[in-house]
């Protein structure tokens, strides 16, 4: 079985039911993704079911006045994110109600990073475009045992190349999400439990007792 096949088949067993996962509208997936950078799930679940209640549509969201924007974010920090979610709305709006359904597009919105862009992508159109967060680099460091420092230039290029080389274009949805959930709750940061692992017979760091060093992040 190849790598993502694998993947896939640890994420059928071991997902959690999140609602952010029963829907294919690219609003609601921005609003989860949006919600959950710097955030758990366990602290942005209330809020994401906040927001779907408040603003059941982009022109909802566009149309409230920004501090009941903010004042429904109160509590989650960041809060240009919301700023920019409001001001990405508008954006929305203003461009006829259509909302971007490429890679490239959604780039152009205010607060849509690659991350992001990738993420809202894959879930709603299935465009096969790699997600690379935290979880995606610990992953991949450990089972490739790289080394190279995560937050480098040459890291974020070789990780980027190497997410994007394993995606299955059959499914990246659920690639995407399966990789992110396999760092979430498999290869953890501190104290995975490597003897139920499927990958632990490929995994590089296993076999060479480097799952504590590994990912590598540089001091700035
Ligand atoms: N964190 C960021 N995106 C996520 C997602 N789609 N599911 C679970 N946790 C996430």
């Amino acid at each position: 079985m190849n790598f993502s096949n694998k993947l896939i088949s640890w994420y059928q067993l071991h997902k959690r039911d999140l609602p952010w996962r029963h829907t294919s509208d690219p609003y609601f997936i921005w609003l989860s993704e949006i919600i959950l950078q710097q955030t758990r799930v366990n602290q942005g679940l209330p809020y994401y079911l906040r927001f779907v209640e408040a603003f059941p549509s982009v022109q909802d969201l566009a149309a409230a006045p920004q501090e009941d924007v903010l004042k429904l974010w109160q509590g989650l920090g960041y809060y240009s994110r919301a700023r920019n979610l409001h001001t990405a709305a508008v954006q929305v709006v203003d461009n006829g109600d259509t909302f971007p359904n490429n890679y490239k597009e959604l780039l152009k919105l205010k607060g849509i990073g690659d991350y992001t862009a990738a993420a809202i992508a894959s879930f709603a159109y299935n465009e096969p475009v790699a997600v690379v967060d935290g979880n995606v680099y610990r992953v991949l460091s450990r089972i490739f045992g790289i080394s190279t420092p995560i937050n480098s230039t040459d890291g974020i290029k070789e990780f980027k190349k190497l997410a994007q080389e394993l995606i299955d274009p059959k499914h990246p949805a659920s690639h995407n999400q399966a990789i992110m959930e396999f760092g979430a709750m498999q290869c953890v940061p501190k104290n995975p439990d490597c003897n139920i692992c499927p990958f632990q017979k490929d995994c590089v760091a296993f076999q060479d007792e480097r799952i504590t060093e590994l990912p590598v992040k540089i001091k700035k």
